[in-house]
Formats: structure tokens, sequence, C-alpha cells
């Protein structure tokens, strides 16, 4: 696991958005996992400048998101079709068909569950898988709990959840109780992770997900076992990190050949 501490999170972005470009111009066809919420909207804001400015093709891309909220058609403001499609799909050159969201209109939860397994099995598996973590560790909507082998399946969200979520909804009954999410399991078999947190609010969660130990009550803690895991945090969400400054030493003291 490498953490990468950037004084804000515009840099943090910038960098962000620059690791994904380098598996763009090395794959045109890669396959991306991509999250919501509030964390990768500057990412995305910056993929869309190299869209625009350098030419930063999508052409051969596919995508696949975290999750969906239960009951939350396309078009409903705070589905998260409607984010992705508002926040990056429109500015890019993505094919519609090659993006993929959990159905959250699916009448057989189950088997629209096995589906979008299925879909990202015959995509070849997800090159790189964006996150960002809930103030409860959660990743995607694996609350605490998740198993850490889990698939896409449907999840209850927490007290917690729902009520950060809330901005998102026109009053607070309209929050869903329920989602659709790709598994802890699933979000393991990306062959790259780059979970970005940004804020005071993600200082303790991070601090348990990369310091504590692995558990299923911190699900973003399993990230200690993925192969190729990087966190990008600004200098807030990296304040609660006991060896922060060994995360910056390793940093400043990188070859060359290893820098972004
Ligand atoms: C939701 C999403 C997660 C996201 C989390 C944090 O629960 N399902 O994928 O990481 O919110 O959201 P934010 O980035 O707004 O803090």
């Amino acid at each position: 696991m490498e953490i990468l501490i950037l004084p804000t999170k515009q840099e943090a972005c910038v960098l962000g958005a620059r690791w994904i470009a380098r598996l763009l111009r090395n794959k045109s066809h890669a396959v991306l996992g991509l999250a919501t919420g509030s964390t990768p909207v500057l990412l995305y804001r910056e993929l869309i400048r190299l869209h625009r400015e350098e030419r930063l093709d999508f052409s051969g891309v596919t995508s696949f998101n975290l999750d969906e909220y239960l009951g939350l058609g396309p078009d409903h403001p705070a589905s998260y079709r409607r984010f992705m499609e508002e926040n990056l799909f429109q500015h890019i050159n993505i094919a519609p068909e090659k993006t993929h969201i959990p159905n959250g209109l699916a009448t057989d939860v189950p088997a629209a569950c096995a589906t979008y397994e299925e879909e990202i099995q015959r995509a070849g598996g997800i090159d790189l898988q964006i996150l960002g973590i809930g103030g409860d560790g959660h990743i995607g909507f694996n609350e605490p709990g998740s198993s850490l082998s889990s698939r896409t399946r449907i999840k209850t969200l927490t007290d917690r959840t729902r009520r950060d979520n809330a901005q998102f909804f026109e009053k607070p009954g309209d929050i869903p109780w329920h989602v659709i999410t790709m598994g802890v399991g699933t979000i393991m078999d990306a062959r790259e992770i780059l979970l970005l947190a940004f804020g005071k609010g993600k200082a303790a969660p991070i601090a348990a997900a990369v310091e504590g130990p692995v558990t299923a009550s911190v699900p973003a803690s399993i990230l200690q076992f993925h192969p190729k895991a990087t966190i990008l945090l600004d200098e807030e969400a990296a304040s609660g990190l006991e060896r922060a400054d060994y995360y910056r030493w390793v940093h400043e003291h990188k070859p060359g050949w290893q820098r972004v």
C-alpha cells in the first residue's frame, strides 16, 4: 500500500487524473472502476480537462461503477447514473454502451447482481478501481460488517451513511434504505486501486483503514492485502496517520522511474 499526501485536494486530483491518463495511454481499452460522492468530482473535472486540452481518449474505455441506490431510476437527480452522466460521461468520448452502473430499478436483484459480476468478467476484469471512503470506513456501499470476500449484492445502508448522503436528496424521507454495491471481494479483484480521501472528516477512517487491523468493521482496511493499492490524501485526511512523516519520506526518495 502506498500513501501519497498532497498539500491540497486539487493537487491530489491532478495527480490522480495523471495516473488514469497514464493507464489509458498504455492501454486504450482499459476497464475503469468508477466511484461517486463528492470526493471524485475534482478528479473527474481534471479528466475532462485532459480530454479537452490534451486529447485524452476514452473511446476504447469500459467502465463499471461501484454502486447504485435501489429504487432510483437513471433520471432521478440523486441516482449515481445521473451523477456520472453530469460529472463525467457527458463531457468525454466514452461510448454510452460501455458505461455500466448497477440497475437501481432491477426487479430480480440477485440476478442483476450476478449479471453485473459476469459483465465485469467478460470485460476482462477491472484494471484500475477508483474509490472514496465513507466516514465509517466503507468502500462502495460495503458497510462495516460486510464480508471481506463479498460480491455484488444488495446492502442496507446504516443510519450514518443515510445521514451523510442526505445532502443529495430533497428530503430525508427520500433517501433509499437499500443499494446494490460491488462486494469487497469484487473490488479487491481490480488489478490496481486508487483510493482518494480529502478533509478532516476522513482522518479517522483513513487512520483505521491504513494503520489499524484488517477487519470487516472497517471494510477499507482490506486494502492492506491488495498488491497495488494507492491512497491519495490531502493533509487533513492524513492528519490521523502516525507514520505520515515516513510516507512523505518514501515519496520524496522515490526512484525517478516510479514517479507518475
Ligand atoms: C457513498 C459512496 C461511496 C463514497 C462515499 C463517500 O457512500 N457509495 O463510494 O466513497 O459515499 O462519499 P463522499 O466522497 O461524498 O465523502
